[in-house]
């Protein structure tokens, strides 16, 4: 089964234009048991398939919904060794061969060292809490907090647009306001804007119930399942970079839709399906989580094989997450400001600008990106699209210089890439590649 999905993929297998792409053939997947038992490089080439795991965030440029043909890429050159993906993000391929592999992820947010710890090495103990613990210990802090609060509002009562936008404010204003309860980050931070003064409260308590369970080994699980739960009840559109304003009835409408849910009740959900599913021993795998910039990363490793999925696109990862960053670090952070005044999507001060993002820096943090590769001795898969901010031309050319001498191979899919807005232009075409190096 697995070797026909193979095969398919790499019949959609494109060549260059470009002279400068060497192109190798497919690999070893036909070798015999007589071959494999003759090489022990055969031997140590495994063939990785996707097992299920749980989704916690959405993403944008998540490779979960093309996992199988990014697994195809590194079935292609993986030789043995670890596995390091060095742009991590929502820790996809942790999640889907930590069961086989040791990993190495890495991603400069912390959010992502949360998932992926989530995915490789938690598990579930005797002493591990469940929801209904959890959420019970939460709902004593909400009771006690919320008595200092009057301006709450029961979205399932019908309002004026302006009395709506009203409360909106109120809350906001909350930014304003000195709380003596240490827990009071998303209360303060982000009332009356992705969640309401209710759901800031839940979300609040159960960051502090968490926090309880630091040394439990499902601690990143009892986070990932908050991230799980904020996401779902943001009234955003995916992301953390703007929220929406009800400007009109309709759009009001909608935004109670979100505010209604309950951050309890999404939390318990995801938290018990992964829950029940959760080994009930520590993982076999000597896997490893960084947060480190992608060059410091390259300079830990040590052959095996690098999965690299840069951001592709101007717009920062810190930018449109940076609710998560702030939720997993829970550190009261700076706000942005502009001009004296805070801005809207109420961004860390201090979050990282992408070389990836930036027209003027994207070509040498390609070069950087390989010559770490190379000098860690390690093969590569990147992944990359027709749209990024260097063309597929340029960046061939970069691969095919620094690796003189390997093979250097591209493979093109067609696949639906999730843009950014709620609207109609949600998908558009977009070619993701694999550029594979052995
Ligand atoms: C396209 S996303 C990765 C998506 C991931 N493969 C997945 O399936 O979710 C790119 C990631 O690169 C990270 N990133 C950007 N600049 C970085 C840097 N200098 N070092 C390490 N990570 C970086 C971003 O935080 C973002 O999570």
């Amino acid at each position: 089964m697995w070797e026909t999905e193979l095969n398919q993929c790499f019949k959609q297998r494109k060549l260059s234009k470009q002279k400068s792409f060497m192109l190798s053939a497919v690999g070893d997947a036909g070798a015999t048991l007589a071959e494999v038992e003759k090489s022990p490089t055969l031997l140590a080439r495994a063939q990785f398939r996707q097992r299920p795991y749980p989704h916690y965030i959405k993403y944008m440029g998540s490779k979960s919904k093309i996992m199988d043909f990014v697994l195809s890429g590194i079935n292609e050159v993986y030789e043995g060794g670890p596995l390091c993906d060095l742009f991590g993000g929502s820790a996809s391929l942790a999640g889907a061969v930590g069961d086989q592999v040791a990993v190495h992820s890495n991603d400069i947010q912390c959010y992502s060292a949360v998932l992926a710890r989530a995915y490789l090495t938690s598990w579930r103990a005797e002493s591990s809490p469940t929801s209904a613990s959890i959420i019970a210990q939460a709902k004593v802090i909400v009771e006690t907090s919320r008595q200092s609060l009057d301006c709450l509002h029961d979205y399932a009562a019908p309002v004026s647009l302006e009395k709506f936008n009203g409360v909106e404010r109120e809350q906001q204003a909350l930014l304003d306001r000195n709380f003596s309860h240490p827990w009071h980050l998303f209360l303060k931070y982000y009332s009356g804007t992705w969640w309401s003064a209710e759901q800031a409260l839940w979300i609040d308590a159960i960051r502090e119930v968490a926090d309880r369970y630091k040394d439990d080994p499902c601690y990143d699980v009892i986070l990932s399942s908050l991230m799980f739960a904020i996401a779902y009840a943001s009234q955003g559109t995916g992301h953390y970079a703007q929220y929406r304003d009800a400007n009109t009835e309709s759009s009001m409408r909608d935004i109670s839709i979100y505010r209604k849910r309950s951050v309890a009740q999404l939390f318990a959900k995801k938290y018990d399906s992964v829950l029940s599913d959760l080994q009930t021993e520590p993982a076999i795998y000597p896997h490893k989580v960084t947060t480190l910039d992608f060059r410091a990363c390259l300079a830990e490793c040590s052959g095996g094989t690098v999965y690299a999925d840069p951001p592709y696109a101007f717009v920062h990862y810190s930018r449109f997450y940076h609710a998560l960053e702030t939720l997993v670090l829970y550190d009261y952070p700076d706000i942005q400001e502009k001009k004296g005044v805070v801005v809207k999507g109420r961004y860390r001060e201090d979050r990282h600008q992408s070389p990836f993002c930036i027209r003027s820096l994207v070509k040498g943090a390609f070069e950087e990106l390989f010559r770490g590769v190379r000098e860690s001795g390690s093969n590569l898969v990147l992944s990359y699209s027709n749209t990024g901010m260097i063309s597929l031309d340029d960046l061939g050319d970069l691969a095919t210089r620094e690796f003189s001498g390997r093979s250097v191979e591209i493979v093109f899919t067609d696949y639906k890439h999730m843009t950014l807005g709620r609207q109609f232009d949600r998908h558009r075409e977009v070619e993701e590649c694999l550029i594979l190096v052995k």
